[in-house]
């Protein structure tokens, strides 16, 4: 089979997967029977010739001109209520050969990353449970893969967890009511928490290879085209997060998560280090993986409380020990925690499951 037409089909299998998104099923199930337009992939670097990459550089494409006749399918563009319905294949076809060269170039040089500001969801669960024995400790958040900052900026949105209708169907919230960020999750653990009550994040700091400044306009908006635009609120929650916190953003170290995090670790304020890391230890090697605890049994040698806390896919997290439904499992997002209190670091902790962008989670 040639390179095109492994893209061909890899297209056509997307466009089935998510026949639900009517417009990113439309361009992919249309690009499968299009080699001008499949073929802008070749240009991908080895690896990378992946639907989402085709679909990313497009609407990265609208969002620059949003004058484009495509982009009245976008609801990105015109918002969800104007977004056309219809067949959108005659004016992305056209735009996709219009700007041939600028897509060629998006992908041959960048990757798709998912930022998704509703982590704070499952963020916010995670360090109620880590600051469970040391609740008035202020903390020193540091985060892992940190891209822009955007879940750095946690106690500056409003979180919302509800408990499901079975567990009563309560609601427990943390950060500013009037906040423009607004998270929203489920709690479907069997005892939910009665109330989201965090102590003071004393600083926030982010290492990542590469940082993105969020006065980068384009960089940004590649960040936001990585999003697709036909799932309610990502796009929405996304700008509204780089809006309010672009005049004061979160410090983002440039450096590798596992080599460099000494240097940042020892900037973290506060009296608990908690570690957090979503999505992002995964893209490190597995071997090179169990150095993040040992540069945080460095950090909690004075005695200090820290905490490494981590969404990651399964067996991700080294050291922690799954239950039997997870070992074997070949997606989610597993939730689990590493602890040093006192110098000593307690039995490492599988603490549950969620969705990969925090519309729900489960402590087990
Ligand atoms: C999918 S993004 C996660 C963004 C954010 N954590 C979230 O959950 O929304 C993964 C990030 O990890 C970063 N990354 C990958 N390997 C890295 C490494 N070795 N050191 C530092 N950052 C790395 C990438 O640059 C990217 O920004």
């Amino acid at each position: 089979m040639s390179d095109l037409e492994s893209i061909e089909d890899r297209l056509a299998a997307w466009s089935r997967e998510y026949a639900d998104l009517p417009l990113y099923s439309a361009i992919t199930a249309n690009s499968a029977r299009d080699d001008e337009v499949a073929g802008l992939l070749l240009s991908a670097q080895p690896g990378q010739a992946r639907p989402v990459l085709l679909l990313a550089a497009l609407h990265d494409l609208v969002l620059d001109h949003p004058d484009l006749p495509m982009a009245q399918w976008y609801s990105s563009v015109v918002g969800a209520d104007a977004a056309a319905t219809g067949d959108p294949w005659p004016e992305v076809r056209n735009a996709a050969l219009a700007h041939a060269d600028r897509l060629r170039q998006v992908i041959a040089t960048r990757s798709t990353q998912t930022n998704e500001v509703n982590r704070c969801v499952y963020l916010a669960a995670l360090l109620q449970r880590a600051c469970a024995d040391v609740p008035d400790l202020p903390v020193g958040l540091v985060e892992i893969g940190a891209s822009a900052g955007l879940l750095l900026g946690i106690d500056r949105y409003r979180t919302t967890i509800e408990a499901v209708e079975a567990a009563g169907g309560e609601r427990a919230a943390y950060g500013p009511r009037d906040s423009p960020v607004q998270c929203l999750g489920e709690d479907r653990s069997t005892r939910p928490a009665a109330q989201l009550r965090l102590p003071p994040i004393a600083s926030a700091r982010g290492i990542d290879l590469h940082p993105v400044d969020l006065t980068d306009a384009p960089a940004v908006r590649w960040l936001a085209a990585c999003l697709w635009p036909e799932v309610p609120g990502r796009y929405e929650r996304f700008t509204a997060a780089v809006d309010l916190l672009r005049p004061d953003p979160p410090t983002v170290d440039r450096g590798d998560m596992i080599d460099d995090l000494p240097a940042t670790l020892v900037r973290a304020d506060g009296d608990h280090l908690v570690l957090f890391s979503s999505w992002a230890l995964t893209y490190a090697e597995r071997s090179r993986r169990p150095q993040v605890a040992r540069h945080l049994a460095d950090a909690a040698r004075d005695g200090r409380p820290v905490s490494w806390i981590t969404a990651e896919p399964p067996r991700c997290m080294p050291g922690v020990e799954l239950p039997p439904h997870l070992r074997d499992a070949q997606g989610g997002t597993v939730l689990a925690a590493r602890r040093w209190r006192d110098g000593a670091e307690l039995a490492p902790a599988y603490w549950g499951t969620a969705h990969p962008h925090g519309q729900w989670f489960d402590f087990a």
